[in-house]
């Protein structure tokens, strides 16, 4: 019923591990979900056929594909997550026309800030078009403990207009690199640094979700 798309321009975001983790943190949830895999490199789709868990995921990355196909997708499942490509290309475009949420992770660097800016304006355009839609939601992505580097990123971030800007960040965790080498999430794994990746990330999930009704 919702369909949520995770984008940003920028490499290296966390736009994979994010869809990744939500929809299995969803099917947790007893959610029924698919994933649509919208990026060439095909990262989040080779990560779940590696899942020991089941998750439904397609690969559409044409742009007419895509405006076809995921309106009728989110009408099948309970969410569809969408991980996007790393370009500012038509298939990004048609990603945020099809999308009831934008969520757009940023790492606090100068660089990347900057280019936030280029995704979001890509948000707005659809926003223009389609009264208010997609709800946008940014958060900041691989903060490191003990620098003030997420709080200015924070405000930067929060200088765009029509995009909520959380105040919970994703830390930087070894854990969750190592995931996908384990053919795992953070849900799936034991351990205490598991359990905190874990709790950062639900109460990410949640605020991030809250989105859809701001
Ligand atoms: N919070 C985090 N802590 C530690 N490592 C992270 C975190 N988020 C992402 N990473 C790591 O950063 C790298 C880039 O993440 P990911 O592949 O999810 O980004 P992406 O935005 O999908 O990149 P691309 O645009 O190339 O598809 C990966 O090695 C991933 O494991
Ligand atoms: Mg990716």
């Amino acid at each position: 019923m919702s369909i949520v798309a995770i984008i940003n321009q920028k490499g290296g975001a966390g736009k994979s591990t994010i869809a990744v983790h939500l929809a299995r943190w969803l099917q947790k949830q007893k959610a029924s979900v698919l994933l649509v895999d919208a990026d060439a490199q095909c990262s989040s789709s080779k990560w779940l056929a590696r899942l020991e868990q089941e998750i439904s995921y397609q690969i559409l990355q044409a742009p007419d594909e895509l405006l076809d196909e995921l309106p009728k997708l989110g009408e099948s499942y309970d969410w569809v997550i969408v991980d996007g490509p790393a370009a500012l290309s038509e298939t990004t475009r048609a990603v945020i026309l099809a999308a009831d949420l934008a969520l757009i992770p940023c790492q606090p660097t100068g660089v990347d800030l900057e280019s936030a800016s280029d995704t979001v304006r890509l948000v707005h355009q659809a926003q223009r078009i389609r009264q208010g839609h997609p709800k946008a939601v940014m958060f900041v992505n691989r903060a490191v403990k003990g620098t003030k580097l997420k709080d200015e990123a924070i405000e930067v971030l929060r200088l765009m207009p029509n995009v909520l800007v959380l105040d919970t960040v994703l830390h930087q965790r070894q854990i969750i690199a190592d995931c996908y080498g384990q053919n795992a999430t953070v849900f799936d794994l034991s351990g205490s640094t598991a359990g905190i990746a874990r709790r950062e990330l639900e109460q990410l999930f949640k605020k991030a979700l809250d989105g859809l009704n701001g």
